[in-house]
């Protein structure tokens, strides 16, 4: 009996120290395999007379028994143990933020842009493209301005290598090109329309001109509140009866639906550009809030030079209208209280991704 006990405790012990299922399996061998020792007890009965063997069979039994109920437990301490460790190796912080895809914005110039765009819409005007690159005819003397005018100087502009006086030989100094470029093709489409000859200054019927252009333009400019490369948006209305209030008209509604401030004042400033006849700045004032009580320029505008106007192909006798110009990134500066112009063009994310 106290061999039995011995064999099941020493059984005990080897399988407690089997650390993987293929000790286990060796440790098993030693005591149940062919040669194991409970086995030899098994052999070794065959000698003893028969009431011993009855009793001694029983007891080999429970030894045999409880040997193999210690060595399922230690399996399955060993396969849980294994689990374990395999979780723990494989484990992963579920409450750590995803990573997530990085989300782009538009810049905060384009946003001014399309709200220009979006309201100047709902008053019926067309949006017009052009090229950045101009000519001369375009950006200076189709707009009356003359040959020795200052803006035309290698201090101001960036001339272009191999352009000539018509071709394209400059990068545009304002959007202004586009009042011309627009027109011209206006009025010839409906000149076309009405089967009109394409000579000479137009003085028939046709659907008003309203439009505005926004674009880039260059000039050799640079420091807080200037970018050799910077925006403008120019506005042009020309019809047969189109004056100076309906300028002020549609630009204090702007002002006011860009600023969302219905108390928002305008002033118009008289002042001279060579395409205008009479020409006035566009100055704002906030009623409220940190810009509130101080005049700020926003815009330039007049009435269209009669030279201007022929160079649209019109009679200046018939039609008359306005243009402004101004510029989107002052504006967008003013809106969101931003005092450096430079901060829009260094493409700094951290800077950007606040106007989202
Ligand atoms: N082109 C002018 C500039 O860049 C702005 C301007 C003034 C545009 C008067 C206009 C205008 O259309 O009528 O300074």
């Amino acid at each position: 009996m106290n061999e039995l006990n011995t064999v099941v405790e020493s059984a005990q012990s080897a399988f407690g120290q089997a650390l993987t299922p293929a000790d286990l399996e060796n440790a098993k061998a030693l005591f149940l395999g062919k040669s194991g020792r409970i086995t030899e007890l098994m052999k070794g009965m065959a000698s003893l007379p028969v009431e011993q063997k009855k009793s001694q069979g029983a007891a080999i039994n429970l030894a045999k028994q409880a040997i193999e109920s210690a060595l399922n437990a230690r399996r399955q301490a060993l396969a849980d143990a294994q689990l374990q460790a395999q979780l723990a190796a494989e484990a992963f912080d579920v409450t750590l933020p995803g990573r997530q895809r990085g989300q782009g914005g538009l810049h905060p110039v384009s946003l001014t842009l399309e709200r220009i765009e979006a309201i100047f819409g709902s008053m019926g005007f067309e949006v017009a493209q052009g090229p950045e690159i101009e000519s001369d005819w375009f950006n200076f003397t189709a707009l009356n301005t003359p040959e020795d005018h200052p803006a035309r100087s290698m201090h101001d502009t960036f001339y272009v290598e191999g352009g000539t006086a018509t071709a394209p030989n400059l990068l545009r100094t304002h959007t202004s090109p586009m009042q011309i470029r627009h027109a011209v093709q206006h009025v010839k489409r409906h000149r076309a329309a009405l089967g009109a000859s394409a000579e000479g200054l137009f003085c028939g019927t046709m659907p008003e001109i309203r439009v505005i252009a926004p674009g880039r333009t260059y000039r050799v400019d640079s420091d807080a509140t200037h970018s050799p490369m910077f925006h403008q948006c120019e506005g042009l209305w020309v019809g047969e009866n189109v004056s100076f209030k309906d300028l002020k008209f549609v630009f204090t509604d702007f002002c006011r639906i860009f600023f969302e401030s219905s108390d928002l004042m305008l002033r118009f400033r008289p002042s001279f550009f060579p395409f205008t006849e009479p020409s006035a700045e566009i100055d704002i004032q906030f009623q409220n809030g940190p810009l509130a009580g101080r005049w700020l320029e926003v815009a330039g505008s007049g009435q269209v030079h009669p030279n201007v106007v022929r160079n649209m192909g019109l009679d200046p006798e018939k039609f008359i209208g306005f243009a402004f110009g101004m510029g989107p990134d002052r504006l967008t500066m003013l809106r969101y209280g931003v005092n450096d112009l430079r901060l829009f063009f260094d493409g700094d994310i951290r800077f950007l991704s606040q106007f989202q």
